[in-house]
């Protein structure tokens, strides 16, 4: 069986039911109506969202429609998200997902938002070493991507350490709020992630 019907099959098998990821310090569960919380004090933090493209939420029903997206994108096969639970209070830190599954090519986008006072204590590392050994081992992935605001150093370095590579920069590709913004892409691939 080839690699891409591979990704297809275990789509198919794995995600009847989110699983859940557990690292030394989270769980990662799905993200559901029970987040809209935390999920607005990221999604309305201007500094948080400095360097995501996306309208601020202004309201808990902004939020709680985000949730019924990201839910119907699981239903697709589109898209997976995790939120992170810190194991010793049970608190939301943040979210994290394979926020575009594209089945037909193998590939899969990573995204990935903390709380500002969770910022700088490496949990989004240790947080996507486990989406990464999900998405290689378990879905069959043959490459991750990540796309990330050329400002956004701590963004850059995550991904680095987990082994992505700069692969480009697209120039004023992406229209937001009336400016153009550029992006780096990063990229692993399964091979990539194997030899080490
Ligand atoms: C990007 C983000 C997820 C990083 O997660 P994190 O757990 O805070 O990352 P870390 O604290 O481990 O920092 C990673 C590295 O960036 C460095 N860093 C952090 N903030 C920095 C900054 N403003 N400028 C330069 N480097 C910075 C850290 O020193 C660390 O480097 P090191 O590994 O060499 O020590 C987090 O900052 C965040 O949620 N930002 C807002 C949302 C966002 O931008 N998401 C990503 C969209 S692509």
């Amino acid at each position: 069986m080839t690699l891409h019907l591979l990704m297809m099959n275990k789509l198919e098998i794995i995600l009847e039911k989110q699983p859940e990821l557990v690292t030394e310090r989270m769980q990662l569960v799905a993200l559901s109506s029970e987040h809209v919380g935390p999920m607005f004090r990221m999604r309305s933090d201007a500094e948080v969202m400095r360097y995501i493209p996306r309208t601020l939420a202004k309201t808990n029903a902004d939020v709680e429609a985000l949730i019924q997206m990201i839910h119907e994108r699981f239903q697709q096969k589109m898209a997976i998200n995790w939120a992170m639970i810190q194991t010793s209070d049970k608190q939301m830190i943040g979210y994290i997902g394979l926020v575009n599954i594209d089945a037909e090519n193998d590939h899969a986008e990573i995204g990935y938002i903390l709380l500002p006072e969770f910022q700088g204590k490496g949990f989004m590392h240790e947080a996507m070493q486990a989406v990464i050994d999900f998405s290689f081992e378990k879905l069959g992935v043959h490459r991750l991507s990540g796309t990330v605001d050329p400002e956004n150093t701590a963004s850059s370095k995550v991904l680095e350490k987990c082994g992505f590579k700069l692969e480009g920069h697209l120039r004023e590709h992406e229209i937001f709020e009336g400016r153009y913004l550029d992006s780096l892409i990063y990229g692993l691939l399964n091979r990539e992630y194997r030899s080490k």
